[in-house]
């Protein structure tokens, strides 16, 4: 690895610039509480990252297909059994109806236990007259507009990292014993297909994949199957935009009998569209870890300054290395996405590619309100899928952000929120995330178009 270069350390990216990072006031509250990081056991495990690595490697050949969903911004608060559970449940959900679609594995990543911390487009907000530093997420300081709540408190990065140590715990408590009543998608609460809105054909055409699903499912527990086993027994990975560097240096060290460093705060640490530049601190930091890594490609980026990035954080090429999760909105994909998959078919890299379709696609209500598209979300989704078809290669995996609780956030979907319903559950304090029955019906949507088989009532 880079790592052992020589000219790489946990702290090198400390000579570069660093974009959006934030300035504490107290520097011995800060080597304080780094300090106390240092000394934390890790959230993760190297082995925990070197499997996800091999899984990796298979999405990139097209074997395995990568989930990766969450929060946009995930708070202190949300780290309670039922936002979790809800959470976890709706993304193993979504993993069965795509594996059954696909026939394949998916790989399921959340974004959670860590994405705390948010990049932002300006340094402060103005309300009225009074202008505070912007909310950076729960890492950093607290959404509250007050100077008091919007003062960046280094104490927040221990705060952070016991609640995502107390997320995970939950998490792999639950992934050990399984949720046997996802086996049973007659169980899943699937009443909003039955509104009156929902078209006939749309309905039926859900119902008929519940049903091969659920069939499906019984037909291995019939046989006995260790499958069913291994379903209720699940792989979970977690992820997190590693944006404050202090915290994601703070816990990353070698490991006795591994030659490498890893960033043990998360399995896949991703770098921002905003700090991806090939000589800043984010891509310093990251070429020297093992983990498997997540790079957010926008419309801004140039081919050559992708082939650059991938020469720094992938230099030995190892396939899956580096995930690109492309963000362009539905109407540019076209624009900007074959030339990128040129450009990497022209190197040795072997990458895995995700669309992520809801981060160019945000839209603002006649109030101002955030809001995303369902019908734009999945526009860029059959974009992506097509114009890597029309390559000759594939879509690896998706991101989304999206939670498992009935919020009303983004417009659209079977379930049928409309602008005038986003103010009856808008919970999010940064973008606007799918609600568990858009999530779901995105996971129908995306089975149906990757899948391989028909559906039996030919309604595909
Ligand atoms: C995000 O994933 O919440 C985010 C800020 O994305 P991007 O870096 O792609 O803008
Ligand atoms: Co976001």
């Amino acid at each position: 690895m880079t790592a052992m270069d020589g000219n790489w350390s946990p702290m090198s990216w400390k000579q570069h610039v660093a974009l959006q990072q934030v300035v504490y006031d107290d520097d011995d509250a800060v080597r304080e509480a780094v300090q106390r990081l240092r000394m934390f056991p890790p959230l993760v495990t190297s082995w925990g990252i070197e499997r996800l690595k091999v899984l990796m490697a298979e999405a990139a050949e097209g074997r395995r297909f990568f989930l990766q969903g969450g929060a946009c911004a995930e708070m202190l608060s949300d780290c309670r059994p039922d936002i979790i559970t809800n959470k976890l449940k709706i993304l193993l959900q979504m993993s069965l109806v795509i594996t059954h679609g696909l026939k394949k594995p998916v790989i399921r990543v959340g974004r959670l236990a860590g994405q705390y911390a948010k990049p932002r487009s300006c340094d402060t907000e103005t309300i009225g007259d009074v202008t505070l530093p912007s909310y950076r997420g729960d890492l950093i300081n607290r959404c509250e507009f007050t100077a008091q709540a919007r003062r960046p408190d280094p104490h927040r990065m221990i705060d952070a990292y016991q609640h995502a140590a107390l997320t995970l715990n939950f998490i792999r408590s639950l992934t050990e014993t399984g949720f046997a009543d996802l086996h049973h998608p007659e169980y899943w609460d699937l009443a909003f297909l039955k509104k009156d809105h929902v078209a006939q054909e749309v309905r039926e055409k859900y119902e008929a994949m519940a049903t091969e699903l659920s069939e499906a499912l019984r037909f291995m527990e019939a046989l006995g199957d260790r499958s069913v086993e291994d379903l209720s027994r699940v792989d979970f990975y977690c992820s997190h935009e590693a944006l404050n560097l202090l915290y994601e240096s703070a816990q990353t060290r070698t490991v006795p009998r591994r030659a490498a460093y890893y960033d043990l705060t998360t399995h896949m640490p991703w770098i921002g569209d905003r700090t991806r530049d090939p000589n800043g601190a984010h891509v310093e930091f990251m070429r020297g870890i093992s983990n498997p890594i997540g790079i957010k490609v926008g419309p801004s980026i140039k081919p050559s300054e992708l082939r650059e990035l991938l020469d720094i954080l992938d230099p030995d090429s190892v396939p899956g290395r580096i995930t690109l999760i492309t963000r362009f909105g539905a109407d540019r994909v076209e624009d900007c996405l074959p030339k990128l998959i040129d450009v990497v078919r022209s190197t040795e890299h072997k990458v895995v590619w995700v669309c992520d379709p809801m981060h160019g696609n945000t839209t603002q209500t006649s109030t101002g309100q955030k809001t995303r598209n369902f019908n734009e979300i999945l526009r860029e989704l059959d974009t992506c899928i097509n114009v890597h078809k029309a390559k000759y290669g594939y879509l690896c995996g998706v991101h989304f952000e999206l939670t498992g609780e009935h919020v009303t956030e983004c417009i659209g979907g079977a379930s049928g929120v409309s602008e005038c319903d986003l103010d009856l559950q808008y919970t999010t304090k940064c973008d606007p995330r799918l609600n568990w029955e858009q999530a779901l019906e995105m996971a129908f949507l995306i089975a149906e178009r990757l899948g391989s088989t028909p559906l039996r009532n030919g309604t595909l």
